[in-house]
């Protein structure tokens, strides 16, 4: 039976250790504020933006919430971002996706001034990424690596799998397991024998948003399976994009859904806030 990498508790421990170097920097006069802003009242969004805000006040950042209409326009929302890059109090700017539909959002995340990118979505931070420069990561894909690391799984060398290629986590996944020196197969929805290269797996990421897709026969014997995925079913109970039962039977170490990989987001923002009051 698979060792389970327990995402909840690890977060827990990397809120603890930037909690006390909150502490540290205010004791030397630096304050953090992370500036949220939501569009509209999306349900899950305001979930999440309610737990971001949680998170700021447990580690001892200010957060200032900006709840706009879902009619604001374009231009609105433009005007507080450049307004907020301006302003020295704000270290952080998170701008909650999905925004409305009128509302481009590659124009959105362009106009955050790559310093205060605490989402790590600015072209500018990408960029950083693919050549390894300092600058913020995704907060999924740098969840990802903390938890292999502090689970004692090895990188180097390893065979690594990514199912998914999206901006916010498959490829800067990639990027982050190829600077761990991984050797790094990306697959996704046009992939030819999706389960034997699978199967050719140490590290087995999945990232592609349909529920218990990846079954035990993807699986090689003693691999680390971690799963991005998290479905509700019509019985409201929880699932991943990995059949669980299946894949703890063949994997060395697993990540649960939930408990897994989802802590783990919010915990590596709150380092990207640590991260933003530091520059
Ligand atoms: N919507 C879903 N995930 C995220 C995230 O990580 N950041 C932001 N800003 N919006 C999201």
């Amino acid at each position: 039976m698979a060792k389970i990498i327990d995402g909840k508790k690890i977060s827990a421990e990397i809120k603890e250790e930037l909690k006390n170097e909150v502490a540290q920097l205010k004791a030397q006069g630096i304050e953090g504020t992370l500036a949220v802003i939501q569009v509209g009242n999306d349900p899950a969004s305001s979930v999440y933006v309610n737990n971001k805000k949680k998170a700021c006040a447990y580690i001892g950042i200010n957060s200032e919430s900006f709840e706009l209409p879902e009619e604001t326009t374009q231009e609105e929302l433009l005007a507080l971002i450049a307004k907020l890059n301006a302003d020295d109090s704000i270290n952080g700017i998170l701008v909650q996706l999905p925004v409305p539909k009128h509302i481009d959002e590659k124009t959105i995340i362009n106009a955050i001034s790559p310093k205060k990118d605490v989402d790590g979505f600015h072209p500018e931070s990408v960029g950083s990424l693919v050549i390894g420069q300092p600058g913020f990561v995704s907060c999924t894909p740098a969840g990802i690596i903390e938890l292999l690391k502090r689970s004692n799984v090895t990188i180097d060398g390893k065979n690594c799998v990514i199912v998914g290629r999206s901006n916010i986590v498959g490829k800067p996944m990639a990027l982050l397991m190829l600077r761990e020196n991984a050797t790094v197969t990306i697959a996704h929805s046009h992939t030819k024998n999706l389960k034997e290269i699978c199967q050719n797996a140490d590290i087995l990421i999945i990232a592609i948003g349909k529920r218990e897709f990846i079954t035990g026969d993807y699986i090689k014997e003693g691999a680390v399976v971690i799963d991005v995925g998290i479905h509700r079913d019509e019985n409201n109970k929880l699932a991943g994009d990995v059949k669980y039962d299946e894949a703890e039977k063949k994997a060395s170490q697993i990540t649960p859904v939930p408990g897994g990989v989802g802590p783990m987001t919010i915990a590596m923002l709150m380092n990207n806030c640590v991260k933003a009051m530091k520059k």
